[in-house]
């Protein structure tokens, strides 16, 4: 069926919206990151390595979730029309478009800010799925779901992975409430979160024996580096993650091993760091099923079936648009 290219994020944007985050992120009080920018080459290398550590129970148990109820999705809902959003690899969507037969009237559309790895995602789903019609949309789900062709038939919109755990709450409400007017009144919505469980469990999966998780923290100083010519030294920096029992979130933070001047001369901007002041990367929310129809229903959505792992770390939750009143 062949593979469509959309790019609503061209090179030139993306850079300066980033150098512009960068410098908003590195003068505000906490200083911070947002940590879309952790996913360079190197980045994505690095997260499909955390995925596949002992520790990093997430994307096991998310798969272990999509790969029982793939069949009934497909049967149950039979979408013509799948929208991922965020699909990394596009290996979740797998279970998903085998339980689909071979495909046949089925458009899947990937939408992603990184060129090439949605590019080598997508073209790899081509190969192994060649009836389905492909699309690949490069573009920030935060910015660009409006650029998302029309519904064609029952849509399905993925958000997979517990990549909704790094928007806080506001920023959430946002994209649901934007994921809603994607679906019409037919669609459905299946997204994955990662459940509140005993802190050392998730403490564990964000600071692992073998140190994947640290490099994969310092990484976006390199990522900074190279987009704003900056001199940060990744290896002054120490790693530090913890969870926020009130704030039901894995904070990671970045925190200077000595004392250091860092330039980032793309943006004119020297920035001085003491002994363990730190750099703000990411905060990974953590749910419950209440949490997750709570904020479902704030955007106008209604949690349809729950579905967690055996051991209840991860659960996905299927939605539908609340009918209007
Ligand atoms: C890709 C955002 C789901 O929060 O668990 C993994 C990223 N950070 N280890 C997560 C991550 C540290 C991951 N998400």
């Amino acid at each position: 069926m062949g593979c469509l290219l959309d790019v609503h994020a061209d090179d030139a944007r993306v850079l300066a919206r980033m150098a512009e985050d960068i410098r908003r992120g590195l003068t505000a009080s906490p200083r911070q990151l947002p940590p879309k920018y952790f996913y360079d080459e190197t980045g994505s290398a690095l997260f499909e390595r955390i995925t596949e550590l002992p520790e990093y129970y997430l994307t096991r148990a998310e798969d272990a979730i999509l790969r029982d109820i793939a069949e009934d999705l497909a049967r149950q809902l039979g979408p013509s029309d799948i929208v991922e959003l965020g699909p990394g690899a596009c290996r979740k969507v797998r279970w998903l478009l085998d339980a689909l037969a071979d495909g046949r009237d089925v458009r899947y559309v990937a939408m992603d800010v990184g060129r090439e790895g949605l590019a080598r995602a997508v073209g790899a789903l081509a190969d192994e799925y060649p009836h389905m019609h492909l699309h690949a949309v490069v573009a920030d789900f935060e910015r660009h779901l409006g650029c998302l062709p029309p519904p064609i038939g029952r849509r399905l919109v993925l958000f997979l992975g517990s990549t909704i755990g790094n928007f806080d709450p506001p920023a959430r409400h946002a994209l649901l409430a934007q994921v809603r007017r994607l679906l019409g009144s037919e669609g459905r919505f299946l997204l994955g979160v990662d459940l509140v469980k005993d802190r050392r469990v998730l403490e564990a999966a964000y600071d692992d024996a073998a140190g994947v998780t640290r490099e994969f923290n310092r990484n976006i100083l390199r990522v900074v580096n190279r987009a704003v010519d900056g001199d940060f030294v990744p290896e002054a920096w120490r790693h530090h993650s913890f969870y926020n029992t009130e704030a039901s979130r894995i904070e990671m933070h970045l925190l200077a091993a000595a004392p250091q001047r860092v330039r980032l001369r793309a943006l004119g901007l020297v920035l001085d760091f003491d002994v363990g002041d730190g750099i703000w990367t990411e905060s990974s929310y953590k749910f419950t099923r209440e949490s997750v129809s709570l904020m479902l229903g704030d955007a106008g959505l209604v949690l349809d079936e729950w579905q967690t792992d055996p051991e209840d770390h991860f659960g996905l939750a299927l939605a539908r648009p609340r009918e209007r009143t």
